[in-house]
């Protein structure tokens, strides 16, 4: 019988306390069959120096079924050792000894995809960040890091290939068509960068010399048939090297290099050490099923990844309170490099989309976390855009403090510390500081605190004495569990705009990054000669909200003029936004709608100067309703929708000869090509595509259709799918029918087509996501199917948040449904629910009657649990 899933515990960060037994090596033996595999596990402890002697040994494990134990050679008899719930503890252990444990598991059954378990083409692992001891009994913590000897059997012609992390030692043919394989992973590593597989899988083979020389062994392994659509990661695994090199200073340290893509997955990919595994939509692409975002992503993904193999494996997490201290600096890293293999002023524009998009509303909403948790009940809910997104802006305010060349001293001597190690988040910040002399004290607020901090401005301009006083006041809402706040040090980049639209200069400068520290603190600027309009919190400099009374007009010149794209950008955004919110209070009052003539010309000077195609459709593309939702006190979703929706037909009407002829003027000129330029030019052009089919007028319409028909790439051919799904008519049930027919035995491709069906704006959505719940291109079991039709339907904020309740409803029923396959997936999916209380008395009753049947429900998931508790309150 194998022992239970444990039963729920709150963990603590202050109850942390060192592992009284230590793991040198682990010799896993691994035998897969039909009926089960069986694993052994042969490891060599010791205790802990660090902790007092005459602990009992106690180890993890779950869904285990275990033949046989045995300490020193010696089979321990039923009474020496006791299994309680997902422990096993032995009493009375020596100083040193040998432990092997003999167990079944049953990897076809898992699918929770935690642990071993089946996909389509063979067996696969996801260990972090507690799956390994659903593989055997360990101490699974990330601070016992061991050296691994792994060798897999299996039936040769099923699974031809058997991998495991480091290098190959060992192979060969075994009795009844079956063979082997051993792996020798010559780093200590800590279990959840254990990985293992056993396939049938197709290889893109490469190489790559590291600047010191060294020879690497690339592999990319797919399901076969797929090597065509391997391309485009192993190049941006070879960029990822070569800028890591250059960035940081750091050299690939491994002999091989692996990823495997696999369908089965329930985030995007894993840092296994020397044997990544990647969800197949951060691996598959070719230019005829994949779109520029997915090109980017896959950069960002594989660059991700690969840079873990320092920030996360060579240096790793004590516990995973720390999580961030790899994720967020990882982050931050992926970051960087898209910013330097792409445009750096999108990238960081759409870094600040998402994080206002997700993060924003996750630390406002009930499960709010500090960067660094202090408590969780299920560690997989804490792999959340606050670790990641926020957890980069942390990072990027450290150096935007000390500077790029004392960071990257800063990076240096975190490496020459804690190569090795498993460390804290206080460890880093102690790197940067004693790097550059600065003071960090307050600042690890950042790290300690949840909650958006809120900055407000105010300025005034003394033309006798030149002189523009800035004051600026700090504030942060309370968070469950955070009632008071102390003050943040924030970096907040200022520059002046003068009327002519020129920066003025700051006294040799023309950005200063002033650091509030205090609750309310005045900065003065001398010899300003005119009254500037202030540019605030360039760049982002810190993850906030800015809160200055703009006029329209000064909104407009920083729009035009602002030498910060960003803020730039961001001009617009905040027009648009006050304008939407302004409507949408306005058709909440039964009043109709009213537009100024004036965001029109606004937007035609965005259009037609000259600017970065990439900019211009950043800066033209709204703000999202779940943004702007956040700005409102009760939320009226119809209202917002309605408003935004007024926006976009207003622009389109006003800008109608713009788009139209900036649409031809942007056609293709000859074939797909992939690069930065070109994806910045198709992303214009879809932009116009969408604008113009505001208006139901058949020639535009005819031009998504041809757009459509003609396409010979997904860029192309999904805008214009996109565009046709979100308009009333036969077009778009027509542009449907034929891409899934097209499409059909493309899994990712399939995808898109569920996503732009439960994302669209038409009255129909919730009954067509509904049905394709039953259609054969849908599968529960699938993280990328549930995330394409139901976490995109979750996020569809006019109908997932309707009236009558019917949004919330079918969401509960489907987490339900998912909760005993996979209660990690069904606990994301769950997060939907984060912002009920923003709605109405109405919409709260049918939200709060879903949650509460959910946490009432029998058998639910701590994972879900934990979600929907918190979201009761
Ligand atoms: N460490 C992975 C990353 O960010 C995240 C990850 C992959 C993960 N699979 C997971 C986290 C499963 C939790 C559960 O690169
Ligand atoms: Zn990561």
């Amino acid at each position: 019988m194998p022992n239970t899933t444990p039963t729920p515990v709150t963990v603590r960060l202050e109850d942390y306390t060192p592992p009284p037994y230590l793991i040198d090596t682990v010799h896993l033996d691994v035998d897969i069959r039909k009926e089960g595999a069986v694993v052994t596990a042969t490891l060599k402890c010791l205790r802990n120096r660090m902790v007092p002697a005459g602990a009992s040994l106690v180890l993890d494990g779950e869904e285990l079924e275990t033949l046989a134990v045995s300490l020193d050679g010696q089979q321990l008899a039923a009474d020496a050792y006791r299994i309680a719930g997902s422990q096993l503890v032995i009493e009375h252990v020596p100083e040193q000894f040998t432990l092997q444990t003999q167990v079944r598991i049953q990897p076809d059954k898992n699918t929770q995809l935690s642990g071993f378990y089946r996909s389509k083409n063979g067996y696969f692992t996801q260990c972090e960040p507690q799956g390994f001891r659903r593989i055997t009994w360990f101490i699974d913590r990330p601070d016992v890091m061991a050296r691994y000897t792994v060798t897999l059997h299996a039936e040769k012609a099923v699974f031809p290939v058997l991998l495991a992390n480091g290098n190959p030692v060992a192979s060969g043919d075994e009795p009844d068509g079956r063979h082997f394989a051993t792996w020798e992973d010559p780093f200590k590593k800590p279990s959840y960068l254990f990985a293992m597989v056993a396939g049938k899988l197709d290889v893109l083979r490469d190489t790559y010399r590291t600047y010191s020389g060294r020879e690497v062994q690339l592999a990319i392994y797919v399901e076969p048939g797929k090597l065509d659509q391997c391309a485009h990661a192993m190049a941006a695994l070879k960029k990822s090297m070569r800028w890591d090199e250059q960035r940081f200073g750091l050299e690939c340290d491994l002999d091989h290099y692996m990823i495997v893509a696999v369908g089965d997955f329930n985030m995007g990919a894993m840092e296994n050490k020397g044997l990544n595994i990647f969800n197949t939509k951060y691996v598959l692409a070719r230019a005829d099923v994949a779109t520029d975002v997915d090109f980017e992503n896959i950069d960002r993904v594989v660059a991700h990844e690969y840079f873990h193999n320092w920030t996360g494996n060579r240096v790793t997490c004590r516990d995973w309170f720390q999580l961030s201290l790899k994720e967020g600096l990882t982050v931050f890293r992926d970051q960087e490099f898209g910013a330097d293999t792409h445009s750096r002023e999108t990238a960081r524009i759409r870094e600040v989309r998402g994080l206002r998009a997700v993060q924003f509303p996750e630390d406002a909403g009930p499960m709010a976390h500090p960067v660094r948790p202090s408590i969780y009940v299920e560690i997989n809910n804490f792999y959340t855009a606050t670790v990641y997104e926020k957890g980069a802006e942390v990072v990027r305010m450290i150096q935007t403090l000390i500077g790029w060349r004392a960071f990257r001293k800063g990076m240096d001597l975190y490496f020459e510390r804690h190569d090795g190690q498993a460390v804290t988040c206080d460890d880093f910040v102690a790197a940067m500081s004693a790097a550059s002399g600065f003071d960090f004290t307050q600042f690890m607020t950042w790290y300690r605190q949840s909650g958006t901090p809120k900055v407000t401005a105010c300025g005034a301009y003394d033309g006798a004495a030149k002189r523009y006083t800035l004051t600026l006041r700090q504030s942060c809402a309370p968070t469950p569990e955070q009632p008071e706040k102390a003050p943040y040090l924030i970096p907040v980049a200022v520059g002046l705009v003068g009327p002519d639209g020129t920066d003025l200069d700051l006294g040799g400068e023309t950005t200063r990054i002033l650091q509030l520290t205090e609750p309310e603190q005045t900065f003065v600027f001398e010899n300003i000669p005119v009254a500037p309009v202030p540019s605030l919190l360039r760049n982002f400099s810190a993850p906030v909200v800015l809160d200055y009374s703009y006029s329209e007009s000064d909104l407009a010149h920083l729009l035009a003029h602002d030498s910060d794209p960003f803020n730039r950008w961001e001009a617009g955004q905040r027009l648009f936004g006050q304008l939407i919110l302004s409507n949408a209070a306005r058709l909440a009052r039964g009043e109709p709608q009213d537009w100024p003539t004036s965001v029109i010309e606004a937007a035609r000077k965005v259009l037609n100067n000259g600017s970065d195609p990439a900019f211009i459709a950043e800066a033209l593309t709204l703000p999202s309703e779940a943004t702007l939702a956040e700005q409102m006190d009760v939320v009226d979703p119809e209202a917002l929708h309605d408003a935004r929706n007024g926006l976009l037909l207003m622009l389109a009407s006003g800008l109608e000869g713009d788009f139209a002829r900036l649409y031809a003027r942007l056609a293709p000129s000859g074939a797909y090509r992939p690069d930065t330029a070109e994806a910045a030019r198709r992303r214009l052009r879809n932009l116009c595509l969408a604008y113009l089919n505001e208006f139901d007028k058949r020639n535009y319409r005819a031009l998504a259709r041809q757009q459509f028909e003609g396409a010979d790439n997904m860029t192309d051919q999904f805008a214009a799918l996109s565009t046709l799904a979100n308009v009333v008519g036969a077009d778009g049930e027509k542009a449907l029918a034929d891409f899934y027919e097209r499409w059909q035995n493309e899994a990712l491709v399939v995808d898109k087509w569920l996503a732009v069906q439960a994302g669209s704006r038409l009255p129909d959505t919730l009954a067509r996501v509904q049905s394709l719940t039953r259609h054969a291109a849908f599968d529960l079991k699938n993280p990328n199917k549930v995330y394409a039709l139901l976490r995109t339907f979750g996020a569809n904020h006019r109908y997932f948040h309707a009236a009558d309740g019917s949004g919330y409803r079918f969401l509960g029923e489907q987490i339900t449904a998912l909760d005993p396959l996979n209660p990690q997936v069904a606990a994301r999916l769950a997060r939907c629910f984060d912002r009920w209380k923003k709605f109405d008395d109405g919409r709260q009753a049918h939200a709060r009657a879903v949650l509460e049947s959910l946490r009432r429900h029998t058998g639910l998931s701590s994972d879900v649990f934990e979600v929907v508790d918190k979201a009761l309150g």
